[in-house]
């Protein structure tokens, strides 16, 4: 597709993508074959949650669970939830003796009393729709424990096909694998993100850039907010 043409349609039923890519994904990730993760977006991530040193963590859209088990066994209470059941029962299948949890839910169900008093919220390369991301901006600000931080990975403009906000095809090229159909993806400007963060209720976001240590080049996008709320 051509630099700025438009990208496909926003998919009706992301979650149903989901549901059928369940398998294939779970071999990706624990086959460690997505290059980005294994050289740099996977260290990025725990490296910016643990830097916040929470206590209790929701790791948002979780799918199998590799983040919550990795954040648990560093003593971190965890949570993790995911809309997809097929992806739960995977990351309860394989979490042992880390402690951590895990439930189906989607991100419009976040703004709950049971998802209350985190210390922290991470979203990793979790937020692909539009909706999504302003439902769980708000559910985040609302139920963070106060000066509670948001971290988001997302992909980098370097993966877009155009520099502006808007759909963008999916590809499981770099995870191998016997995928069902591509899932398309929201690419947001770092600018858009700012103002998403600010209108939900979070400070000026942190940003790192983790990149590809042999070519340099940048691979996602690393966000860490702070929850502005105080709370009476
Ligand atoms: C690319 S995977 C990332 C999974 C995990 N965070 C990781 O780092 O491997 C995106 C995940 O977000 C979940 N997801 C997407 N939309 C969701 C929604 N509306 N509610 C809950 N989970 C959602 C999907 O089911 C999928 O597991």
């Amino acid at each position: 597709m051509p630099l700025n043409a438009p990208g496909p349609a926003s998919p009706r039923d992301l979650l149903g993508l989901w549901r059928s890519n369940a398998a294939p994904w779970v071999d990706a990730v624990r086959g460690r074959r997505i290059e980005s993760r294994r050289v740099a977006t996977d260290a990025a991530v725990v490296q910016a949650v643990l830097a916040a040193a929470p206590r209790r963590v929701l790791d948002v859209g979780c799918g199998e669970g590799w983040l919550s088990r990795c954040l648990a066994a560093q003593g971190v209470a965890v949570l993790g939830v995911d809309a997809i059941p097929a992806l739960v029962e995977s990351a309860r299948a394989a979490s042992g003796a880390d402690g951590a949890r895990f439930a189906t839910a989607r991100f419009d169900q976040l703004d709950d009393a049971a998802y209350a008093g985190f210390d922290l919220w991470v979203c990793n390369f979790s937020l692909f729709h539009p909706d999504d991301a302003l439902h769980l901006l708000r559910a985040a600000a609302a139920r963070l424990a106060p000066r509670g931080r948001l971290v988001i990975q997302t992909l980098h403009a370097n993966a877009a096909q155009a520099d502006a906000d808007g759909w963008q095809p999916g590809s499981w090229g770099p995870c191998g694998g016997d995928f069902a159909e591509p899932i398309p993806w929201y690419f947001r400007s770092l600018a858009s993100w700012r103002a998403l963060l600010a209108a939900a209720g979070f400070g000026a976001p942190q940003l790192r850039e983790p990149a590809h240590p042999g070519t340099g080049a940048a691979l996602s996008y690393l966000l860490v907010a702070a929850c502005l709320r105080v709370d009476p």
